[in-house]
């Protein structure tokens, strides 16, 4: 838990201030950062109690990528099914396959592998969906416990518009929610707490939701649902409950606190955005599922102007990767798309037209260092735990990945420069190696996971 590196470390401070240190040494002491800066101001004291590595010159230290919205059940499904908007998509592949975790056995065979598979993609923190049951809930918090990966587990609360298969009574959802809290509150994990799910309004009665809410209270926990992904899972809401917006659905059932995360939000309207800024509630950025499953292009830019916390989700199974790296990689291009769409008429002609609205002409794409701050530090806000991770500020925990491009499948080379193309590259060579990283990297660049000072993954894992 003790440790002392040596070499390039980068971290993002906040949206755009992406903090690079090329010759730099990161303390850490009982899991906790102790220490970050320059080598020429490591204090002696470090370099003769904690046990040091060196980085090589083609590795460095990033903070560890937080998971704000991944269905740990639905990992069996990745990449197949992927040709249905939400609602069917549900139906047809997603219930059925949610309710085989009545089967304890089946549970832990794939939890155990989802764990597994998300530390060895750098998600040091992830906030996970379970299904329906207690039982093989509290087995997927054990699992996190067991191979001490930082989570939030909800047991999933449905009480309304589900096949009869998959579907619960109020006071059994509302009395398995409160034990499966307890399960997880006996773990007496540092690392692992339960986190209240209602599925998505369409699911919940006013009742259940009211009452979850109320579980939140008592026991002043975080909670998660889904919000705004899918024109007629709006429409459906809106009939359901007769309210102008989605969003008033868990105003009214005190579900908006600032420990509160919406997966998607793609087509908030803006007295929504309003009403989440106002509550401090967060978005889990999912662009991998809103495109495979048709949902819609979610504009970030316009949630983080109008003051919103978000963070990035693989959204599996809706999404087809457990890695973050592929909703940074699509985050970017959905943010690029929108750019294009907005600032651009493409005619078929060769020709380019510039609106005249001025607002679309200054659309601001994301950018990589945007992304990797939704990634890790903006998910840790999200999730209200940037207290604790998030970032490698003196007196957080050690969450971090210790990146190296020159594994597969990154080809380095040393490109001969003048002198004059070397004084005036733009980028530093830690900024281009986390380029690379991002873009072209996978799993097999990232050598080892620590989670709150424990390494967690092996290169051989
Ligand atoms: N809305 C309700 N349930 C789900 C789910 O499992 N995945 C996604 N993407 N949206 C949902
Ligand atoms: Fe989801």
């Amino acid at each position: 838990m003790d440790h002392l590196f040596l070499g390039s470390i980068a971290h993002s401070k906040s949206l755009d201030d992406l903090e690079t240190i090329e010759n730099g040494f990161l303390a850490v002491k009982n899991g906790k950062i102790v220490g970050i800066g320059d080598r020429a101001s490591l204090p002696a004291e470090y370099s003769s109690t904690l046990p040091v590595t060196t980085l090589t010159s083609s590795q460095f230290l990033l903070p560890g990528f937080v998971d704000c919205h991944i269905h740990a059940p639905q990992y069996p499904n990745i990449g197949v099914g992927l040709d249905l908007p939400l609602l069917q998509w549900l139906e047809t592949y997603t219930f059925p396959l949610e309710a085989a975790y009545k089967d304890n056995d089946f549970a832990s065979k794939v939890y155990s592998a989802v764990v597994r598979r998300t530390i060895s993609c750098g998600t040091t923190l992830a906030s996970y969906f379970a299904s329906n049951y207690k039982d093989s809930s509290l087995i997927l918090a054990k699992e996190a416990v067991k191979q001490g990966q930082r989570a939030l587990i909800g047991k999933v609360c449905s009480n309304a518009s589900s096949p009869d298969y998959y579907i619960e009574k109020t006071e059994d959802s509302l009395r398995d929610t409160e034990t499966f809290i307890n399960g997880v509150i006996n773990l007496k994990s540092a690392l692992v707490k339960p986190i209240i799910t209602p599925r998505f309004a369409l699911s919940c009665t006013s009742e259940l939701l009211t009452g979850l809410g109320g579980l939140a209270t008592k026991y002043d926990l975080h909670i998660q649902s889904h919000i705004s992904e899918n024109c007629d899972e709006i429409k459906a809401v809106k009939r359901m409950f007769q309210k102008g917006t989605y969003t008033e659905v868990y105003e009214d059932n005190k579900l908006l606190t600032h420990k509160c995360i919406m997966a998607h939000g793609v087509h908030l309207e803006d007295a929504e955005l309003k009403l989440l800024k106002k509550y401090d509630t967060a978005i889990a950025h999912c662009p991998t599922s809103n495109t495979k499953l048709r949902s819609g292009f979610c504009d970030v830019r316009r949630l983080l102007n109008a003051g919103i916390k978000v963070g990035l989700g693989t959204d599996v199974a809706g999404g087809h990767n457990v890695s973050i790296l592929l909703a940074i990689h699509d985050a970017l291009n959905v943010s690029l798309s929108l750019n294009i769409i907005k600032k651009q008429n493409i005619l078929g002609t060769g020709q380019i037209q510039h609106p005249s609205d001025d607002c679309n002409k200054d659309y601001q794409a994301l950018e990589y260092k945007n992304a990797l701050y939704l990634a890790t530090l903006g998910g840790a806000r999200a999730l209200a735990l940037d207290n604790v991770c998030g970032n490698f500020a003196v007196g957080k925990e050690f969450d971090a990945l210790l990146v190296d491009i020159s594994n597969k499948p990154l080809d380095l080379f040393d490109i001969p420069l003048s002198v004059a193309e070397k004084s005036s590259a733009s980028h530093s060579r830690l900024d281009k190696m986390i380029q690379k990283f991002l873009y072209v990297g996978d799993d097999r660049n990232i050598n080892k996971v620590f989670i709150s000072g424990k390494q967690v993954k092996n290169h051989s894992d």
